[in-house]
């Protein structure tokens, strides 16, 4: 036996694009536990290690060093506008992209062009051309370009689709969801890159991928409408609340519509941090679900509901004292990130180098995290985008049509006889 049995672990250097509060949720847990290994059936035990990180500023991620040195030992920041590359050229072996969501791409493609693997947070990128271009670079350079969707990992939305993937609940007719953030996200945290930016880019695209992941069928229509006046003026760009109606045809003919509902403008003393609530309607079933509501109501004196929340979703990201004395932050939030390192880990070191393909295109052909199957939740980003900048320039309800005869997504104004082509290619 070995004196250090890890020394020989595979060991896999990731690097961060943008360290906010996702970061600090999600990816920090997650490269905490790593360093110490993580078993797959498929490839063994491996580690995954933080080298560095590109951000705006370098402050918050020197200041996350800094307190926690150990987490990440060769850390490096990197910041300004050449922060990206100067990760790519310390040596990583995949990218993690979490800035806001109009930088997804460039740090995305830098990275693929650069050979690297890469998960990026959601939405993936805000227009078709841009994610057929990542596609494009996976492909030519050998490498997986994933996107995180936490919400299919969550244990109600996994049995929700089981339901309907064993016929259990058949053939959705129709459905809600709503997501409410508080207004501490949008005139706090989200100052530096709100103006022009709507909610429903930011968290709709959940429920967006939940519908299309969960239901399948093909997205037909979008349409958008929604309410100004507290992050911004009321007639400007800057988005409070969203509703976005998509509309979908099943293989049998049927059409089901799903409303989608969001805000960034729900008040801060709000007993959870979000509110999210989903309804699906079948042929012979409903189903109810609240992701706040699961079972825990807390109050603490001074304390709730503004530095703790009074009910809480352990499932999403709980800070335990497990019952052996370890403490732990685990949950479906950071259960996606470890995926997406298994699914890397599993390609580099899950057989013999010359079944290297094989193994990426079975990664790849995971329908629930590949850039290849985000086409339809991209297109309904680029359509609500598009539809509500027209409402903010005077010309409101717009309805964008999916594989009309003019083109992939097409714009149609009321009144307007010509079309806009915002996507040729098919959808
Ligand atoms: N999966 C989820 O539920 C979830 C939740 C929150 C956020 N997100 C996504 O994560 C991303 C980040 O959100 P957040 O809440 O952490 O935001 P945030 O504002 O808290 O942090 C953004 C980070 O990006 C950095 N940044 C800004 N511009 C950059 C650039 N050009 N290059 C590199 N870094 C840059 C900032 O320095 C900061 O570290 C968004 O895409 C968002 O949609 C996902």
């Amino acid at each position: 036996m070995s004196l250090d049995p890890s020394a020989s672990l595979p060991t896999f250097r990731a690097g961060m694009v943008g360290m906010g509060m996702i970061f600090d949720e999600t990816y920090a847990p997650f490269f905490r536990q790593a360093r110490h290994g993580i078993h797959d059936p498929r490839c063994g035990l491996f580690r995954v290690t933080l080298v560095g990180a590109a951000t705006r500023t370098g402050r918050r991620a020197e200041a996350w060093h800094a307190a926690q040195p150990d987490v990440a030992p060769e850390f490096q920041s990197h910041a300004g506008t050449e922060a990206v590359a100067a990760l790519l050229q310390s040596g990583v072996d995949f990218l993690c992209v979490a800035s806001p969501d109009d930088r997804h791409f460039d740090a995305a493609r830098q990275a693929l062009e650069a050979g690297k693997h890469v998960l990026i947070e959601k939405p993936s990128v805000l227009t078709l051309a841009e994610l057929e271009e990542l596609q494009r670079l996976a492909h030519q350079h050998g490498v997986l370009a994933k996107v995180v969707y936490h919400k299919l990992l969550d244990p109600d939305h996994k049995r929700l689709r089981t339901l309907v993937a064993d016929a259990v609940l058949q053939h959705v007719n129709n459905g809600y969801c709503t997501l409410l953030e508080p207004k501490s996200i949008s005139t706090g945290q989200f100052a530096e890159w709100i103006q022009g930016r709507n909610p429903g880019t930011y968290v709709a695209v959940h429920y967006i991928k939940l519908i299309d992941f969960t239901f399948g069928g093909h997205l037909i229509s979008v349409s958008c409408t929604g309410q100004r006046g507290i992050v911004g003026a009321a007639d400007g760009d800057t988005w409070d609340s969203t509703q976005l109606r998509l509309t979908y045809r099943y293989d049998d003919g049927r059409d089901a519509v799903f409303d989608i509902h969001t805000s960034w403008v729900t008040p801060d003393n709000f007993p959870g941090y979000v509110e999210q609530e989903v309804q699906f309607r079948f042929d012979n079933g409903v189903w109810n679900g609240h992701s706040r509501k699961r079972g825990i109501e807390c109050v603490i004196e001074g304390r709730t509901p503004h530095e703790l929340k009074t009910s809480i979703n352990t499932h999403y990201n709980g800070s335990c004292l497990e019952p052996w004395g370890e403490r732990r932050q685990r949950g479906y939030g950071v259960e996606v990130i470890e995926r997406f390192a298994r699914e890397v880990a599993y390609v580099e070191a899950g057989g013999p180098a010359t079944e290297r393909s094989a193994r990426l295109a079975e990664m790849r052909a995971l329908h629930y995290n590949d850039v290849a199957s985000d086409r339809q939740v991209v297109a309904a980003v680029q359509a609500m985008e598009a539809i509500l900048r027209h409402h903010a320039a005077g010309r409101p309800h717009a309805v964008v049509e999916v594989n009309a005869a003019e083109g992939g997504l097409v714009l149609r104004l009321p009144g307007v006889t010509e079309a806009e082509v915002l996507h040729g290619p098919r959808v």
